[in-house]
């Protein structure tokens, strides 16, 4: 009976996955952009593992670009002075190489989800230790099996200046060409990209310019450059982001779009940032939509998607990806940040892994 129960389960899942608009296959992103530019998504360690059988099947189809949403981190992979933790990053390796997904390591050098033993570190030698031995370790055991590095996450404030961090603080401003220099004698086989939210808009930009400048002036390899898009469906900077993919390509450099998801709920403040750190307090009216998506909400994120991909395809020979942060609506962190316990929509695929509009739009444009 019980077995009955689960076999029967799956196979309608697998009906509800495999068939759409009136029992036609579902159409796979990848495939649709696989002339234009790498097509990635996040993964947790439940997709990594293969746990869930849902996504094991679904994600080989739909991506071909993986980066680990937080398995990689120095808090996970580096715990503790002396003691690093390889067994999910070792098992996303496998993972890509099964599938072939392009994994990118996300993040070497980044001020947040830092391991509890460099909090409050105040010794400038140890913290340039724990830097050194950091990139050295983990992006030499990877060389050759990431096609790519996120070397420095978010060393910009808004402004364009450098971000005031444990790193800044106890390294001095040239800790950003520093990372980049260590990473390419260790990982000399990777992409190596400074990644980022918000650069996309004129102050950060011209100061993320100005930091790439000044890591090839150093004779330092730079591949790329990485913009998160963490963006607001009603608001979304596209000026700003074409203006961003012309002068960062005059660097030489290859652009992504490298976390994108596109919230619809209310921001708690005036700006927009995807700053981790930042959080505001649960209030109904802060969460409108627990009991589904109004048509009109549906259709601002439909066309924002479309928008964004007609854009990116303009400049697909300087877009080289495209990665989604996260596979469904039900694991988006825009459910937990920067308020937990909200019902967000800011994927191409609802919590039921099925299609939503936006993917629709997305795929029509290949057609
Ligand atoms: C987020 C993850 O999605 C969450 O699970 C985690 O709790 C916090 O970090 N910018 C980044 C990502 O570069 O690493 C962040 O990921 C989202 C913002």
């Amino acid at each position: 009976m019980r077995t009955y129960k689960i076999t029967s389960l799956l196979t309608i899942t697998s009906f509800a996955l495999f068939s759409h608009s009136y029992g036609q296959k579902m159409a796979s992103l990848k495939d649709s952009y696989k002339n234009d530019f790498l097509i990635g998504t996040a993964l947790n360690a439940t997709q990594i593992e293969e746990k869930d059988p849902v996504a094991k099947v679904f994600i080989p189809k739909q991506f071909s670009a993986a980066t680990p949403e937080n398995i990689m981190k120095a808090e996970i992979i580096h715990p503790g002075w002396d003691k690093y933790n390889f067994d999910l990053a070792d098992k996303l390796v496998a993972y890509g190489k099964k599938y072939n997904i392009k994994i990118n390591g996300h993040t070497l050098v980044w001020h947040s989800q830092l391991p509890a033993f460099m909090h409050g570190m105040q010794n400038a030698d140890s913290v340039k230790q724990y830097f050194t031995n950091h990139i050295n370790t983990v992006a030499a055991r990877y060389n050759g099996k990431v096609f790519s590095w996120d070397v420095v996450n978010e060393a910009l404030n808004e402004d364009g200046t450098l971000r005031k961090s444990i790193f800044s603080d106890k390294l001095g401003p040239d800790f950003v060409t520093e990372a980049f220099r260590l990473a390419q004698a260790a990982s000399p086989d990777a992409e190596l990209y400074y990644n980022d939210y918000n650069n996309e808009q004129p102050a950060k930009r011209a100061g993320c310019i100005a930091l790439i400048k000044k890591i090839q002036a150093a004779g330092v390899r730079i591949d790329g450059v990485g913009i998160q898009g963490h963006w607001r469906a009603s608001n979304i900077p596209l000026k700003d982001i074409e203006e961003s993919i012309v002068e960062y390509s005059k660097l030489g450099i290859k652009v992504m779009f490298t976390e994108l998801d596109l919230g619809v709920l209310p921001n708690p403040w005036d700006g927009d940032a995807a700053d981790v750190n930042m959080k505001a307090t649960y209030s109904a009216k802060m969460n409108p939509y627990a009991n589904g998506l109004p048509d009109s909400v549906q259709a601002k994120l439909t066309k924002g998607y479309e928008d964004l991909f007609k854009l990116f395809l303009k400049y697909k020979t300087n877009v080289s990806r495209v990665t989604f942060w996260g596979v469904n609506d039900g694991q988006s962190w825009l459910n937990g940040w920067p308020i937990k316990g909200r019902t967000n929509y800011p994927l191409l695929f609802d919590r039921n892994y099925q299609p939503k509009p936006a993917f629709d739009a997305v795929i029509a444009l290949k057609k």
